[in-house]
């Protein structure tokens, strides 16, 4: 049996509560929040009684075997060390912090404490990717030198600590583009990133004056600070001649809101989203395929469900995660470099 504490109990907690409470193998003991008020709701909501309002007291209880960590940006890092340097398995959603630095202390901290420690790449856990890992592991679309995606909403700036940028440490980069440039790196195997260039704009800002059309807000929805981009773009180059292209809005002047990502390589391509497809050729013709599944696109629930359950395998059985925190600390240098490149309009190195 697993006991299980969950920090920071905003919106996306309730994708990490609610499979926790329908795994068998899972106590959920302790909720903490800073926020007493939605501390106390939440406790009640889901039958927890341990409720902390600092994050130290709960890592202090002995019985308490791993957390999840729920909370803004800029406590990831700080929280993610504590609980390894409390002995506590560590799953912290993404992105895995604000900074390399502060990526790379985690990542000491995980080999100090031998405990295991998963990143929130919950893309890698959709049902969508794993069908098309197996076609890319058997060799299918052959050399992998090309990717693209699309995380474009026309309005969607989450207000609050998502567009406060002391807290969240960027926009639309780090909060949507983290998840569709890990799932093409993960996909292309992972290959080395050299060099990166990238666009950052501050055109439209968070667009409040909208009137009529709703989209997805922070637990403490505020408008009146807004200091994060709402359009970046990059093109990041790796060590094995492969290219990536992104990108990514909180806000834009486009006509509609799209995701799409895809893959492309020497014997085959693929569109993981919106929908999975597969692209190949035979016999001098090319050939469009759809998986016969029962969900071709990204499912939201079912993946974090899939990615709760396997952070509580490699706990409970001492398996290797598939989304360690290294994998966390390449994701953040790209990130990094593609702000930086935007800030000094030159091609960054790393
Ligand atoms: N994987 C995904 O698809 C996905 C989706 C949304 C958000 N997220 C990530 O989840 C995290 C939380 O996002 P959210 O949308 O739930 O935000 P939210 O604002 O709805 O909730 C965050 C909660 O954390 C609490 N909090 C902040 N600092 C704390 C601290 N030091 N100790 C205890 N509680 C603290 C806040 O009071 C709030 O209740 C972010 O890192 C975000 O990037 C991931």
């Amino acid at each position: 049996m697993l006991k299980v504490g969950v920090i920071g109990v905003g919106s996306i907690s309730e994708m990490h509560i609610r499979p926790y409470l329908q795994n068998e193998n899972v106590e959920l003991v302790a909720l903490c929040d800073i926020n007493e008020e939605r501390l106390a709701k939440k406790g009640e909501l889901y039958g927890v009684s341990q409720l902390y309002n600092n994050y130290q007291d709960l890592l202090h209880n002995p019985d308490i075997d791993a957390i999840s960590i729920c909370t803004w940006n800029n406590t990831h890092a700080e929280i993610a060390i504590a609980g390894l340097e409390a002995g506590k398995h560590v799953l912290v959603e993404k992105p895995l912090s604000m900074t390399v630095k502060e990526a790379l202390a985690i990542e000491e901290a995980v080999k100090k404490s031998g405990k295991v420690a998963q990143v929130g790449f919950v893309r890698r856990h959709g049902d969508n990717t794993k069908i098309l890992k197996k076609f890319i592991d058997d060799g299918d679309l052959g050399e992998i030198y090309y990717a693209k995606a699309s995380y474009l909403r026309r309005l969607g700036n989450p207000g609050g600590w998502f567009s406060d940028k002391s807290k969240s440490g960027g926009g639309p980069l780090i909060d949507l583009g983290v998840h569709v440039i890990d799932i093409m790196w993960y996909l292309m195997g992972k290959p080395r990133p050299v060099s990166v260039s990238g666009n950052a704009y501050y055109k439209l800002g968070n667009r409040s004056h909208i009137e009529h059309l709703s989209f997805y807000k922070a637990a403490d929805y505020d408008a009146t600070l807004n200091d994060v981009e709402d359009l970046t773009n990059a093109l990041i180059r790796f060590e094995n001649g492969a290219s990536m292209f992104v990108d990514v809005s909180f806000t834009l002047q486009a006509k509609e809101d799209e995701t799409s990502v895809k893959i492309f390589g020497d014997k085959g391509g693929a569109e993981i989203e919106p929908a999975l497809s597969l692209v190949t050729e035979k016999n001098n013709t090319i050939l469009n395929s759809t998986p016969q599944v029962d969900n071709l696109g990204f499912d939201f629930e079912k993946s974090f469900a899939n990615e709760i359950n396997h952070f509580v395998e490699c706990c409970l059985e001492g398996r290797e995660t598939i989304a360690p925190i290294e994998d966390g600390v390449e994701v953040m240098k790209m990130l990094n470099a593609v702000y930086e490149s935007a800030k000094t309009k030159q091609e960054i190195y790393l």
